[in-house]
């Protein structure tokens, strides 16, 4: 994996506008990918997860907007991109699998004419070509090519699922974002779904945005991964050393509501109320009642992200260390 990043996300923030109040919906977020890389971005529904993948897209619409920061994709401001070249740079470098995505498929036209049309309308390939490349497609995904000619109805939810993973992947995109593909399938089907995925990417090398509220399966999937609450990333880490010794009570309640794929069963703890309490609108940080005592500096403000150790950032104020000087 290099690390040379591919896509830069930095201090975005994004409001949307209500008839007489603003909703910060992501606030202060910065982060990287880099190539061939599995970036995971966990957090509770509402935490503004969607809204990040759809700004990196540029699929925000009114009342949504970016009032700060930047996104640099390979170098390039992707804010900046207008008219023809948003078209080309949308799906063909970047491809975005949407939550209950394997609904979203046309249902009165078969698979076949589906992935036909991105060939014949992106590539300017014949139906002919672009029925081959289809092909070739749907076996990368593990569905035999007789499918081509069926509807959506008749394949099972997972391989719905399958056959939009390869239409994103149609036209070779340097980055997929996934945003919650597999909530909708079962959890044997969700865990040989993203297996497939971390096979393609080896044989692909693209790079992924990952986003879920299930921090197990991120953990399985991941190189790094980032934790966001309440529109702001809490922590960011190499994924298993995240999830071996967490260092944010709101990652540790994250990871204790959901049980792991592999290994003995655990009671669930689900998430506690000092947790959930505050939305971050009010200025004042969620998680001052959970902060170790030895963080003297804390006077309940929000603490930025910071660097720890390197490669590893959590949003706390620096520790006083035991003999009584600031760290
Ligand atoms: N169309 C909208 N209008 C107003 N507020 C919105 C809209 N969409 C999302 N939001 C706000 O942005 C927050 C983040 O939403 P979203 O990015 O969809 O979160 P997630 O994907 O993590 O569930 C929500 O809590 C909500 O307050
Ligand atoms: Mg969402």
């Amino acid at each position: 994996m290099s690390t040379t990043p591919i896509l830069e996300v930095t201090n975005l923030r994004v409001e949307y506008h209500g008839d007489n109040r603003q909703v910060v919906a992501v606030n202060d977020v910065s982060f990287s990918i880099g190539e061939g890389e599995i970036f995971g971005l966990a957090g509770e529904s509402g935490c503004g997860k969607s809204t990040v993948a759809n700004a990196i897209m540029r699929l925000l619409k009114d009342p949504a907007e970016i009032t700060g920061g930047q996104i640099r994709f390979k170098g390039r401001d992707l804010l900046a991109l207008r008219g023809e070249e948003l078209r080309r740079f949308r799906w063909k470098e970047i491809a975005m699998i949407f939550q209950s995505a394997m609904n979203s498929l046309n249902p009165v036209m078969t698979i076949g004419s589906q992935m036909v049309d991105i060939f014949t309308t992106h590539e300017g390939l014949s139906v002919k070509q672009a029925r081959s490349r289809s092909a070739e497609l749907l076996r990368l995904v593990s569905i035999d090519p007789v499918r081509l000619d069926s509807y959506p109805h008749q394949l099972s939810g997972g391989m719905r699922q399958r056959a939009v993973i390869a239409m994103a992947l149609a036209l070779e995109p340097s980055l997929l974002i996934m945003d919650e593909p597999t909530t909708a399938l079962d959890v044997v089907v969700q865990q040989e779904i993203m297996a497939q995925i971390s096979d393609l990417q080896r044989q692909l090398g693209f790079s992924v945005l990952f986003i879920t509220h299930d921090m197990s399966l991120m953990v399985e999937l991941s190189h790094r991964m980032a934790v966001m609450h309440s529109g702001r990333l809490v922590e960011m880490a190499a994924a298993e050393l995240m999830f071996a010794s967490p260092l944010h009570p709101y990652t540790l309640s994250l990871m204790n509501a959901f049980p792991p794929l592999t290994g003995p069963r655990v009671r669930l703890t689900g998430l506690s109320d000092s947790v959930r309490a505050g939305d971050g609108s009010s200025g004042s940080c969620s998680f001052h009642v959970s902060c170790p005592p030895d963080r003297a500096n804390c006077s309940g403000d929000i603490p930025d992200l910071r660097e720890v150790e390197p490669g590893r950032f959590v949003a706390e104020h620096p520790r006083t260390s035991i003999e009584g000087t600031a760290a």
